[in-house]
C-alpha cells in the first residue's frame, strides 16, 4: 500500500503531467502555424507522451486502491516572440518536472514505500531522455535559428519518432 505522502503528491504530478500536454500542444500549434510541420509533429508527440505520463499515474493508483483526483491546469503560454522560444519552455519544464520526480522517488525512500520507489524509477529514466532531447534541439534550433528548413531537417532526421517503450508502465484506458 503506498504512503498516504506519496499518494498526495502524486496527484498533484498528474496536474503537472496534463499541464506539460497542454504546453506542448500550444508550442505544436505554433509551429503548425508557421508552416513548420516537423516541429509541430515533434511536439503533437511530446503532448502525447505527457498525457501518457500522467495516465501511467492514474493507472497506478487504480492499481493500488488509492483515491485520484483529476486537477483543472494553468493555461499554458500560448505566445512565442520566435521559433526558439517554445523550445527553451520545455526544456525549462522538463527541468522542473525532473525535479518533481526526484521530490516523488525521495518521498518514496522515506516512506519505506518500495513499490512506489520502484515505479518512480522509469519515470528518472524518461526525463534523462526528455531533457537530452531538447536540450539538442535547443542548440540546433539557436544555431539555425534563421534557418527554419534546417531545424526541420533535423527534426526529420534525428527526431521522427521511436517505437513504443515496452518497459514503460501501463497506461490507463490504454487498450493497445
Ligand atoms: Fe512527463
Ligand atoms: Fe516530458
Amino acid at each position: 500500500m503506498p504512503a498516504a505522502r506519496f499518494v498526495e503528491q502524486l496527484n498533484t504530478q498528474i496536474g503537472h503531467e496534463f499541464a506539460a500536454h497542454q504546453q506542448y500542444v500550444a508550442c505544436a500549434v505554433h509551429y503548425d502555424l508557421l508552416t513548420m510541420p516537423q516541429m509541430a509533429a515533434f511536439f503533437y508527440r511530446q503532448a502525447v507522451e505527457e498525457r501518457d505520463h500522467a495516465m501511467m499515474m492514474v493507472q497506478y493508483l487504480v492499481d493500488c486502491d488509492e483515491p485520484v483526483t483529476i486537477p483543472s491546469v494553468p493555461a499554458p503560454q500560448s505566445k512565442f516572440g520566435d521559433v526558439v522560444e517554445p523550445i527553451r519552455i520545455a526544456l525549462e519544464q522538463e527541468r522542473r518536472v525532473a525535479d518533481q520526480i526526484n521530490t516523488l522517488t525521495a518521498i518514496a525512500r522515506e516512506e519505506n514505500d518500495f513499490a512506489s520507489d520502484q515505479f518512480m524509477q522509469w519515470f528518472i529514466k524518461e526525463q534523462v531522455e526528455e531533457i537530452a532531447t531538447m536540450s539538442d534541439l535547443l542548440t540546433v534550433a539557436t544555431r539555425a535559428s534563421h534557418d527554419i528548413e534546417a531545424i526541420e531537417d533535423y527534426v526529420a532526421r534525428e527526431q521522427s519518432g521511436q517505437p513504443g517503450d515496452p518497459t514503460a508502465p501501463p497506461i490507463a484506458g490504454d487498450d493497445g
